[in-house]
């Protein structure tokens, strides 16, 4: 068995757990945390991304081990003060949604493209960026529309390509 002591959306936390067990699996078992969602576990699908450190990482690719001493942020940490976040709001005005099962992994995927592109960011960037995100229903149009509604919210960058 292995120490797992992390700080999860602002709290510290601690666990024991294998040391084959996974960034995910600690999250969503010791933590409670059943935001961040499993749908493959082989680093293809990204309904299992959250925040290390500020950047997204897919965490059925990270040991919870390896994780150990890194800040984590998931789904549940983005909200503030009742308010859902920018990107999740988008979602939610766009329709960028419909059964919902990989919409923690794209809203995670999305703050980060966000924060490292800015109002730089277009159409053809995102739909690269969601690259490493699989949605089976939507058919992408409406998430890309959320996150370039998002983006303009958040740095004033172009929200009018995908409309
Ligand atoms: S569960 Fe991590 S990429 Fe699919
Ligand atoms: S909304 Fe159902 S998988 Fe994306």
């Amino acid at each position: 068995m292995a120490k797992v002591k992390l700080t999860v959306n602002g709290r510290a936390v601690s666990g024991d757990c294998e040391e084959r067990t996974l960034l995910v699996h600690f999250i969503r078992e010791k933590l409670g945390l059943t935001g961040t969602h499993v749908g493959c576990d082989t680093t293809q699908c990204g309904t299992c991304v959250v925040h290390m450190d500020g950047k997204s990482v897919k965490s059925c690719t990270i040991l919870a081990v390896q994780a150990s001493g890194s800040s984590v942020t998931t789904i549940e940490g983005l909200a503030a003060n009742g308010e859902l976040h920018p990107v999740q709001a988008a979602f939610k005005e766009h329709h960028g949604l419909q059964c919902g099962f990989c919409t923690p992994g794209m809203v995670m995927t999305a703050v980060d493209m966000i924060s490292r592109h800015g109002g730089q960011l277009d159409e053809q960037m995102i739909r690269q960026e969601l690259e490493g995100n699989i949605c089976r229903c939507t058919g992408y149009h409406n998430i890309v529309k959320a996150v370039l509604s998002a983006n303009a919210e958040m740095h004033g960058g172009a929200k009018q390509a995908a409309e």
